[in-house]
């Protein structure tokens, strides 16, 4: 939502998107994504045209997470719209929804499936944002109970998101993606990188050469620091067509 209100609004990251799509002529599925939305955010995406939203209702009472991501369940599958929703809230902070990185109870999991969503987000361990030193590691132990049970009473796959993947070791990833989660959220490993390469560009002293004052010049460092870390994301989770 921080972002949306950064960038100008709903439609206009929609039309953005859409536009980038069609004159670079990418060859690769692009959702236009909604990340943590509450749920007037969820609809506005919805209504701006958006592929994919998540509702955020993890720091609501259960009933009420429950309840509101059945609405948006039923606005965006009328229009083709994928939905993802969130039990147990994720540690650290996203946009003012703290969490304290609890783990998701199986049973909040199985009644948040049954709103027919097509992906979950569910806590077992992660974290937004840098990892704290003595920070336990994903509780993978969880995360295959949490599937197996999901998988005996729904007889069908719905694929898990893991939030905070910045700072998760590879390994760690790998066995996730291999117990069933389908999407890695990475952000502060991307805004690492960047903030890196531009410090580095400037106490070179590189931005005072020519016209590198220019801001597109200034930040292109950084852009193709955050380029080569999400290629290289995108290699350890096997997402990569290279
Ligand atoms: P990180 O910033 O920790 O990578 O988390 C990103 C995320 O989960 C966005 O929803």
């Amino acid at each position: 939502m921080g972002a949306i209100k950064y960038m100008g609004g709903f439609e206009t990251v929609a039309h953005i998107v859409r536009d980038l799509d069609q004159s670079f002529g990418i060859t690769v599925p692009i959702a236009i994504h909604l990340d943590h939305g509450d749920y007037t955010a969820a609809k506005a995406a919805i209504k701006a045209g958006f592929t994919s939203v998540m509702f955020d209702g993890s720091h609501l009472p259960l009933a009420e997470n429950l309840e509101k991501t059945r609405e948006i369940v039923a606005l965006a599958h009328e229009q083709n719209i994928s939905v993802e929703a969130e039990v147990g809230s994720i540690g650290g902070e996203e946009d003012g929804i703290i969490g304290t990185g609890e783990i998701a109870p199986i049973d909040d999991a199985v009644a948040m499936i049954q709103t027919e969503i097509d992906f979950i987000a569910a806590g077992i361990g992660n974290i937004h944002g840098r990892y704290p030193k003595d920070w336990q590691g994903l509780n993978l132990a969880h995360l295959k109970d949490l599937t197996t049970t999901l998988d005996s009473m729904t007889h069908s796959q719905v694929p898990f998101v893991l939030h905070g993947g910045s700072g998760v070791p590879d390994d760690q990833i790998k066995a996730a993606i291999s117990m069933g989660v389908a999407k890695v959220n990475v952000n502060t490993e991307a805004q690492l990188a960047f903030h890196q390469a531009l410090r580095d560009f400037i106490l070179t002293d590189q931005d005072l050469i020519g016209k590198n004052y220019d801001p597109r010049k200034l930040l292109a460092p950084g852009v193709t620091a955050v380029e080569t870390s999400l290629a290289e994301r995108l290699a350890v989770f096997g997402a990569s067509s290279h």
